[in-house]
């Protein structure tokens, strides 16, 4: 059996940039003309970034703080992100079919909170993530949970799917209660998933070290919010991982249990798409608040 490393040996050469040639995107240049139609609709081409609206909680939660009532909550954002991801069943019941926003459809399913997070299997056909016109697909992957083997094997079935069809996978870097999420972790369940084939990868930020999970994950990497910060502390995040080299975001409780979800969405976009600094960015917050 392979050992894992001594992480004294590795080099990421962090500081030097990966080329991206045929394509904005980092290791999507050899990609069908599909596929780079799809991801230009989730990572605006100008930028080279996003603002991904997580709110898919409740296929393995329940009515969230903040989601109780998807068709109040969501409508109020749209307009301050770039990308939505959800459920098919979150999409169809509560999300206008005029919308012009791309979808980043949850397809992995089976588990809720009441048991095993990692036992899931693929929950949605290609046909009907095609029926609801997806701009990408999501999958959990719990590397080193229980059911590491069984989500491995629905990212392949996704992918395999998606590269039949031009439609790209999402990986979800799922971390289980046990597991720490440092950068050591974060950098081998990244590229495990890249490697297995997802186009795009959402981890976890961490520190120190993101700078590595980037270098060492050779397609772009959205961050997750994960549980609800501060404002302050969450647009702080924001700019260390953009700044560290992810592309973008993939946030849920940090925008949708906010004092104002539509202020923090557009905070938050200032930092992905503006560069903006996490103070500056906090006060067009608080601007934004106060003025709603
Ligand atoms: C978990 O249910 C989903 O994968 C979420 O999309 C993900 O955790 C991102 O949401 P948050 O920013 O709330 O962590």
């Amino acid at each position: 059996m392979a050992e894992a490393d001594s992480k004294e040996l590795k080099s990421f050469g962090a500081d030097i940039p990966m080329k991206t040639e045929g394509f904005f995107l980092k290791g999507s240049g050899s990609l069908g003309w599909g596929m780079k139609n799809r991801l230009s609709r989730i990572f605006n081409p100008e930028t080279g970034r996003t603002v991904m609206l997580a709110f898919d909680h409740g296929y393995i939660m329940g009515p969230t703080s903040g989601l109780e009532r998807l068709d109040l909550a969501i409508p109020p954002l749209h307009d301050c992100i770039d990308v939505l991801m959800c459920t098919r069943g979150a999409l169809r019941s509560c999300i206008t079919p005029i919308t012009d926003k791309p979808v980043c459809l949850r397809c992995s399913a089976g588990a809720t909170i009441l048991r095993d997070l990692s036992d899931e299997l693929v929950g949605v056909a290609i046909e009907d993530a095609i029926r609801l016109n997806a701009a990408a697909m999501a999958v959990q992957v719990y590397v080193g949970g229980e059911g590491e083997h069984k989500c491995i094997g629905n990212l392949v079935k996704l992918v395999d799917a998606g590269m039949r069809y031009g439609i790209p996978v999402l990986g979800v870097t799922a971390v289980g209660r046990e597991l720490n999420r440092d950068a050591r972790y974060l950098g081998l369940a990244t590229r495990v998933i890249a490697e297995v084939g997802a186009q795009f990868v959402k981890s976890y930020f961490c520190e120190p070290g993101f700078e590595k999970v980037v270098a060492g994950c050779p397609v772009p990497i959205v961050i997750a919010g994960g549980k609800k910060l501060p404002e302050a502390d969450a647009l702080a995040m924001c700019y260390k991982a953009v700044d560290q080299g992810a592309l973008g975001v993939d946030m849920g409780r940090n925008i949708f249990q906010s004092e104002d979800p539509a202020a923090m969405a557009q905070a938050v976009r200032a930092v992905v798409h503006g560069g903006e600094k996490p103070d500056k960015a906090f006060d067009l917050y608080k601007t934004l608040k106060n003025e709603s």
